[in-house]
């Protein structure tokens, strides 16, 4: 079974839109299997965004991450990153589709709101960058038979 990592950005955080970002991933029939509240590093945030280093927005990226806390999950499912991504919408606010959680409360790339893994090898890195293996909690959803055939 897939997993992504997911963040509620500190703009999501400010907000006040944890709780509205969180239930699209529930509504959608995602899983939770992991869930931290926490004021990233420096060295936390340049590990996370080591891709994008040396790109013009990479310094003002890694002050937004940083700039205050983030919740940051594991929700687990068939095609989950898939999945989250399009939930999340196109990483562009401006062009995201109404229905997503960045084309219903967001308005600048710079200010995005989520955050979600990009592919199955960087879901593994991301998820083992925030999380040890002993809080990714293993369970059984009684409503399963219903969301997945
Ligand atoms: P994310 O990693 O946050 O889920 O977003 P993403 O895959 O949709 O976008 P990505 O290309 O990985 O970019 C990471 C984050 O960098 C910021 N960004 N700013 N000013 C810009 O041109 C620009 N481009 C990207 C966004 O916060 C984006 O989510
Ligand atoms: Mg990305």
């Amino acid at each position: 079974m897939e997993q992504t990592l997911i963040l509620v950005k500190p703009d999501g955080v400010q907000r006040g839109l944890v709780g509205s970002i969180i239930k699209r991933f529930e509504n959608r029939g995602l899983k939770l299997v992991g869930m931290k509240f926490i004021l990233m590093t420096r060295e936390l945030a340049e590990l996370h965004y080591a891709v994008h280093e040396g790109k013009p927005f990479y310094e003002s990226l890694v002050a937004y991450i940083i700039s205050g806390p983030v919740v940051a999950m594991v929700w687990e499912g068939e095609a989950a990153i898939e999945a989250a991504r399009s939930t999340m919408g196109t990483t562009n606010p401006v062009t995201a589709s109404p229905g997503t959680i960045r084309g219903d409360f967001g308005m600048e790339i710079g200010r995005n709101l989520v955050h979600g893994s990009d592919s199955i090898e960087n879901a593994k890195k991301e998820v083992n960058l925030f999380f040890a293996p002993g809080e990714i909690v293993a369970w059984r959803r009684e409503t399963d038979s219903w969301i997945r055939e």
